[in-house]
Order: C-alpha cells, then structure tokens, then sequence
C-alpha cells in the first residue's frame, strides 16, 4: 500500500493544471455562453499528449498509466468540463477501444493520428430508443460478404461534429441479441453520413453533442473489431475504463468548485467576519473536502487496479456513481457559500453545477452503476 505519487504523477498533473489555468480559464465562460466548441485548445492538448495518454508510444501516444490519466483529467475538469469530456471519450473510449481489440493495420491506420491528437474520435452506442437498454440496438449493419451496410441513428454523440473517426456498435444478427452486435470503425467522409444540429444543452455547452444518421453507408470488414458479434462485449469492455474518466471528470468538478467556495469563504464578510468563520459555512466546507477525498481515493483505486490488470468493473462504477453524486452536491452547495454570486456566470460555480449533471447520466446513468454494483456484489 503506497498512497505517494511519483514524481512523473506530480509532473503531468502539474502541466494539466497549467494548462487547464493558462489556456482552458481564459474564455471559458463565453465558450459556455455561446456553445463554441474548444477546438484551439482540444489541439494544443492533443500536441502535449493528453489526447492519448496510455496508448503506447509505438503507436503515438504518451505511454502513461490510468493514474497519471486520473490526476490530469481533475486538473482539466476543474477549469472546462466540456474540453475533458472530449479528452475522456478520446482517450478512455476510442484509443483505448483500437490499442486493446485493434488489428495492427486499424491501429496503424487510425489509432496513430487519434493518440497524437491530429484526429479526435467519437464513440457511438446511444440510440433514441436504446441508452440504459444498450443492448437494444436498432442500428443494423448488414453483412454483405465483404461489407457491412449501416442504417440507423445514434444519438447525444460527444465529438459527434468534430471527431473524424467513430467507432459505432450496430446489430448484424437479431436473432442473437446482444451476440449480435459489431463493432465498425467508420470514417466521418463516408458517403451517407448526415450529422444532426448540435444539442442545446444544460451544461458541458463547449462540448458538441450530435445525432448521427446513417443511410446505405458500406464500411469495408476490415474495420469491424474482433470477431463477428464482438461488438457488444467490446463496448461494455471499453466502458468500463470510461467509467474511470467520467469519474475523474467528476472528481475535477467538484474540486474546482470546492476551490472556488473555499477561496471565497475566506474573502466574503457577514456579520463582522469571514464567512468561512461561521460554522454553518466551516461544516459545508469540511464535507465537501471529505467527500471529495473518498471520490478520489475511489477513482485512484480504480486506476491502480486497470494498470494492474486486475478487473475494475466493480470499481469504476463505484468510482462513477460516486464522484458524479458528489460533484452535483459539492457544486451545488459552492453556490450556496457564494450567495447571489454564485448564481451569475463570473463566478465561475453555477457553471460547474450545471456541468456536474451530465456526469450522473453519461456513461451510465447512476441509476444503471448501480445495477452493475449490485450485481457485482450479489454474484
Ligand atoms: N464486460 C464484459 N462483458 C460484459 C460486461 C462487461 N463489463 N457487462 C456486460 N457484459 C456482457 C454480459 O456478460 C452479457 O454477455 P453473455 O450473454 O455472454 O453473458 C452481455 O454483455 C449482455 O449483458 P447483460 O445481460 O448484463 O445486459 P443487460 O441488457 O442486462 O445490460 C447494462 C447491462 C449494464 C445495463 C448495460 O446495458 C449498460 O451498461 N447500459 C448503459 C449503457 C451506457 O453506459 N452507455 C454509455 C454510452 S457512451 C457515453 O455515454 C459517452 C459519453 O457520454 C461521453
Ligand atoms: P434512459 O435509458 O431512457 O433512462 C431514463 C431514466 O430511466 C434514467 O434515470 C435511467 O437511469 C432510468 N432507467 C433506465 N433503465 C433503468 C433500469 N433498468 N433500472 C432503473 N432505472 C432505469 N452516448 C454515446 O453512445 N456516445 C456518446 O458520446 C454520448 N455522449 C453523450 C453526451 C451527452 C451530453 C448526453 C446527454 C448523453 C450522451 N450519451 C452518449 C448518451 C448517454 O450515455 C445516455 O443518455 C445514457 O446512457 C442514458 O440513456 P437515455 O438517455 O436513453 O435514458
């Protein structure tokens, strides 16, 4: 049992935090305002490695583990949620997905510029009719010997505008339900994509969620991942990790908004003296900071394990549900320590509880990281 980071942790997790307060900070409110999505900054963090952060160098990536994923993912997520959430999806859904059940030529082909952050990906299980019940698909990819054709419509698609690579679940055989369903690597310029308009959303604005439509698109059998029928196990698989990012997004949110309600406690007067000198506000305080040290003590729990080899299903689902429900308490009761300030945009804390929102939905809904905890422990 060690709880000491390496001095390589320390490191990353200083250049994310650098990174998140010199070039995420500024702007990142009118990003918000008006949904714009943060492509500058999505390529920067793509140049310093933070776009494929465990892939192997052999094929472009930084070569770290899921702890040093963790720490930079808080940094990121305290400052701009929606710019983490397209590190997450790159890193822990698609790159993950490619360097684990890839063949040498899809990685080659795809996974290279997609670690190094030339591309960004997008991940795509969701449907109208099948979110919780992933295993619903309605999308089909018909075998046609030496290709599949793909009708169908997936839906709430993070990067779903701006990814050029998606990897995309669909059924192939009906009849064998969830064993049924591939997994396609399918490139953006195919002909007979249509990409929807871009959601309206509470929170993560900056971030660009789409539907994706797709009619007669032929997507050649060498991009299908694994075996026939695979495609199931393979998002479930991959969800697992994603979970972990999720959870660390979470981790960042509350934190940030932990930061802010301390920092203003100490400068805020009423009643003769510092907020922060009035129990009610001391007692927000010592919770928030408690619960945020067990989210992250979860999330690091999880990565250790992942780097370990050993299964983290069970721990990154509890790292999820975790974390998301305290980064939408933490940063609920941050507005409340800054008062009527804390409802307007300057102050930075009524975005992050709007962001905190999503965490307990995407993913997994934290109704859904239940049932798998429960099954888990009742096995
Ligand atoms: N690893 C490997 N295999 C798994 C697995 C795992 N973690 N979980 C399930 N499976 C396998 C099962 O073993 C089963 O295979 P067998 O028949 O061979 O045993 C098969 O998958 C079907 O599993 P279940 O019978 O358990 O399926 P279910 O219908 O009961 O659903 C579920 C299980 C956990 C609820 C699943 O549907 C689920 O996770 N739903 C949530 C979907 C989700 O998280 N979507 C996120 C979309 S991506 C996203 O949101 C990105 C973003 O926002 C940024
Ligand atoms: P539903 O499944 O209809 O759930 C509605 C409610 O019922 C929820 O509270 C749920 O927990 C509850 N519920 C459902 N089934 C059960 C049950 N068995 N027991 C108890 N409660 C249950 N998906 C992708 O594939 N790729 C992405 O990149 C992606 N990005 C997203 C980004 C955003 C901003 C959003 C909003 C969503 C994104 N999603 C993505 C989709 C997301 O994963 C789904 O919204 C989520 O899985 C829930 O599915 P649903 O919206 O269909 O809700």
């Amino acid at each position: 049992m060690d709880f000491q980071f390496t001095e390589e942790h320390l490191m990353i997790q200083k250049a994310a935090r650098d990174f998140a307060v010199n070039e995420l900070l500024p702007g990142v409110i009118e990003r918000d305002e008006h949904q714009k999505f943060p492509a500058e900054q999505i390529k920067k963090l793509g140049e310093l490695g933070f776009l494929g952060m465990m892939v192997s160098p052999k094929y472009g990536g930084a070569g770290l583990d899921t702890i040093s994923y963790v720490l930079a993912m808080e940094e990121i997520s305290k400052v701009d949620a929606s710019a983490s959430v397209v590190m997450s999806v790159n890193n822990s859904l698609v790159c993950w997905g490619l360097e684990t059940f890839g063949t040498e030529e899809q990685k080659q082909k795809y996974l290279v510029p997609l670690a190094s952050g030339q591309i960004i990906g997008a991940f795509m299980l969701s449907e109208p009719e099948a979110g919780s019940d992933a295993t619903s698909q309605r999308t089909i990819a018909e075998d046609k010997g030496d290709h599949y054709l793909v009708n169908g419509t997936k839906n709430w698609i993070t990067n779903g505008g701006s990814a050029s690579v998606y990897l995309v679940m669909a059924q192939t055989h009906p009849e064998k339900g969830s064993k049924g369903i591939n997994a396609l690597i399918i490139e953006k310029d195919t002909p007979g994509i249509t990409i929807g308009p871009k959601e309206n959303k509470l929170g993560i604005r900056g971030s660009d969620t789409h539907s994706v439509m797709f009619q007669d698109v032929k997507v050649p059998k060498e991009n299908r991942i694994g075996e026939d029928g695979f495609g199931f196990k393979f998002a479930m698989k991959t969800l697992a990790g994603g979970r972990i990012g999720i959870a660390s997004q979470a981790l960042g949110i509350a934190s940030g908004a932990f930061e802010l309600a301390l920092k203003y406690s100490k400068e805020r007067k009423a009643f003769g003296k510092e907020i922060s000198q009035h129990q009610a506000i001391q007692f927000k305080l010592a919770d928030m900071a408690t619960k945020i040290e067990a989210a992250r003590l979860l999330c690091l729990k999880a990565a250790w394990e992942k780097d370990q080899h050993l299964d983290y299903t069970l721990s990154g689902s509890m790292a999820k549900v975790f974390a998301s429900e305290t980064a939408m308490w933490v940063a609920t009761e941050a507005v409340q320590v800054h008062g009527g300030y804390g409802y307007v945009k300057e102050y930075h804390v009524e975005r992050l509880m709007r962001d905190a929102k999503i965490t307990q939905i995407y993913e997994g809904t934290s109704e859904i990281q239940r049932i798998v905890i429960s099954r888990s422990i009742l096995s």
